[in-house]
């Protein structure tokens, strides 16, 4: 071994002792013509002294010209520090090495930016970062970020071993099934014409592993999704996933409250509680608006469908009759919103699909509003009523089909919390964790523009088993078996009961999502065959790991948790990828790329003249 501690381990019992440390230079500091080099590994940091009084001269002159983030080899004796200088921050505080040789295993260059001061780290570009991710990855916080993404990643697997779960890999190389999210094709070199697909989940594999006999699978699985990337999306990512057989929902809720249980201990040590509270999807959006609630803060939404009912006001009394509803958010303390905050409430209101905000400013014992000189008595009585309004307040209203007002409303809830936490008059304690179920989606949502149903979530989600009936007569009233995990308004995860009747799933494909035979034959004949050769009722769900990550790391990003990450662009660049396939590349795969206009051709750059894997 090059090293005989880690520079995280000596303490005042090690005073005496000769030792030799590596690691990288995370400062230096010259004062009263004494080197001070604080050397840095992964488990931390360890002061060492340079004394010209007590060192060669060559030894002292390297250590005095030494770059920060170069890589040392130190050997020297432990001291405790003088009187006063020790240092709380840091484990090692209390000693410091007296530097006798130095050996300098590589110099680093100047650096594209600091990596030694978190203040100054944080307010790096990110593009910068990402570019010389290697550099970014040495910082604290993203060392601790990866080892928490272990540690909990090694507890995940713990558990599901302790619970009789087998893990195991699915193909990365699959088939291409266009329905969910935009896939990305891998050309198969050995079947001229013909791609893979990549992953968009394990879903179907789990499954046929049920059908196998597996009874319990999981896997921390990779998972590929061509999508529009945000903060919290990316083209791949990883997923706690998992399936099982002959369970019901409440043994899926049951385990994954256990596995976040555990996680949050290993990670926070924290205890949650649990059971979950179970909050349906209509409830969801009456009262939040949304169906990932952030219930942290209150401000729900009220109904106000039959106090408008015949109202004089013609936008709510239409909304009514047109059989939607009139629906409003009490924004507390609000009412000294700034009319640009008032027209940012309007825009995204617009943004969702409404013609317009209407609103009442409770100010000076006054309702100030375009509207309320059409409400009467009663509807103002009632309207006090629902949504204890008092001085200070901002009402908020929508008007229209139920599921849009809920949407609408539900986005200027969380617009409004905004607003109030820069007031300082909403604070969400940061380790608060508001873990909750969303149960009974509807099975089915309604495309207008193409006019048919398709899955809410997958085609695989089992009806709730009382509302089959309905699949023919009333589908949009059929709820589906499927479950959403949610914490603090983030969806950590989604599953469902699947069906395993063959009969039932061909309904599904061909009756009711309008998948021609010959289609959900070539896509999913395997599945459907597999379910008739004995398929066990089954269940599962999968859970974003790299959002629990991050959620466990306090940070928005998922980027901050995951080690090389795409940028919204799903460029890597740090090894610029993608880039353009060489023409030899394209001849053996039988491609040839046609760039429409706008899409500039980019030549591949020749290969590197030497070695390469
Ligand atoms: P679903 O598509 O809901 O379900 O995905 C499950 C969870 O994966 C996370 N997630 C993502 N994380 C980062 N980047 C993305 N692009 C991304 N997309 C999804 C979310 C989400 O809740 N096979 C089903 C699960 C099942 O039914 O068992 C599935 O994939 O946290
Ligand atoms: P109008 O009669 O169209 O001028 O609308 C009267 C008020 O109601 C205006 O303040 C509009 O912004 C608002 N408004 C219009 N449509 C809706 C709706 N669907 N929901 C809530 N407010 C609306």
């Amino acid at each position: 071994m090059k090293r005989t501690h880690h520079c995280n381990e000596l303490r005042r019992e090690h005073a005496g002792l000769t030792v030799t440390l590596t690691g990288w230079v995370h400062s230096r500091r010259d004062l009263g013509g004494v080197i001070f080099l604080d050397i840095r590994d992964r488990e931390g940091r360890t002061q060492v002294v340079f004394d010209p009084s007590d060192l060669s001269p060559a030894v002292f002159e390297q250590a005095a010209t030494l770059r920060p983030e170069s890589v040392v080899q130190v050997t020297g004796t432990v001291r405790v520090r003088p009187e006063g200088t020790a240092n709380p921050k840091i484990a090692t505080g209390e000693v410091e090495v007296m530097a006798r040789e130095l050996a300098v295993l590589n110099h680093a260059e100047v650096l594209p930016f600091p990596v030694d001061d978190p203040e100054a780290a944080s307010k790096v570009n990110e593009e910068l970062r990402l570019k010389y991710r290697y550099l970014d990855l040495r910082r604290p916080e993203m060392l601790r970020n990866l080892r928490l993404r272990h540690q909990v990643a090694t507890a995940t697997r713990q558990y599901f071993d302790e619970q009789g779960f087998l893990e195991i890999e699915t193909p990365m190389l699959f088939k291409s099934t266009p329905e969910g999210a935009r896939e990305f094709l891998v050309p198969s070199r050995t079947n001229p014409g013909q791609f893979y697909a990549l992953p968009q989940s394990p879903q179907q594999f789990k499954q046929i592993l049920m059908v196998a006999g597996i009874e319990r699978y999981f896997q921390l699985a990779k998972c590929f999704r061509d999508e529009d990337l945000r903060a919290d999306r990316q083209p791949e990512f990883t997923q706690i996933d998992l399936e099982m057989s002959f369970i019901e929902r409440e043994d899926i809720y049951r385990l994954i409250e256990g596995l976040l249980k555990r996680i949050w201990k290993v990670a926070l040590g924290m205890d949650i509680p649990t059971p979950f509270p179970r909050i349906p999807f209509v409830e969801a959006l009456n009262r939040w608006g949304i169906d990932k609630p952030d219930t942290r803060f209150a401000l729900e939404l009220a109904d106000l469908t039959d106090v408008f009912r015949g109202s004089s006001f013609k936008v709510f009394s239409q909304a009514v009759a047109d059989g939607g509803v009139v629906k409003a958010l009490n924004a507390k303390g609000l009412a000294c919103a700034t009319q640009g905050q008032m027209d940012a409430f309007t825009e995204l209101a617009k943004s969702m699909g409404a013609k317009g905000l209407a609103f009442i400013k409770v100010e000076g014992g006054e309702w100030k509003s375009p509207i309320v000189k059409f409400f009467t008595p009663a509807e103002k009585e009632a309207l006090q009523a629902r949504l204890g309004i008092e001085e200070g307040d901002l009402i908020l209203f929508a008007a229209g089909p139920w599921l849009a007002s809920c949407e609408i409303l539900g986005k200027l809830r969380l617009y409004a919390a905004e607003l109030l936490k820069q007031m300082g008059r909403l604070s969400i304690p940061a380790d608060r964790f508001d873990f909750l179920w969303v149960v009974d989606f509807p099975l089915l949502s309604f495309d207008k523009e193409q006019n048919r149903w398709y899955s809410s979530h997958h085609p695989f989600t089992a009806p709730v088993a009382e509302d089959i009936p309905l699949l023919k007569t009333d589908p949009k009233q059929v709820r589906g078996q499927h479950y959403d995990v949610v914490v603090n308004g983030v969806e950590l995860g989604g599953g469902s009961i699947r069906i395993h009747q063959p009969d039932v799933q061909k309904t599904i494909f061909e009756d009711i999502l309008q998948i021609p035979p010959d289609i959900a034959q070539a896509r999913f004949g395997y599945m459907l065959e597999a379910f008739r050769y004995g398929a066990p009722p089954h269940g599962g769900i999968a859970l974003g790991f790299d959002r629990l990550i991050a959620i466990l790391c306090g940070t928005s990003s998922i980027r901050d948790v995951i080690a090389f990450p795409k940028t919204a662009k799903g460029t890597c660049l740090m090894t610029n990828s993608p880039s353009a396939a060489e023409p030899r590349q394209l001849r053996e795969l039988h491609l040839e790329v046609k760039l429409g206009r706008g899409h500039g051709a980019q030549a591949p750059k020749p290969p590197p003249a030497a070695g390469g894997a």
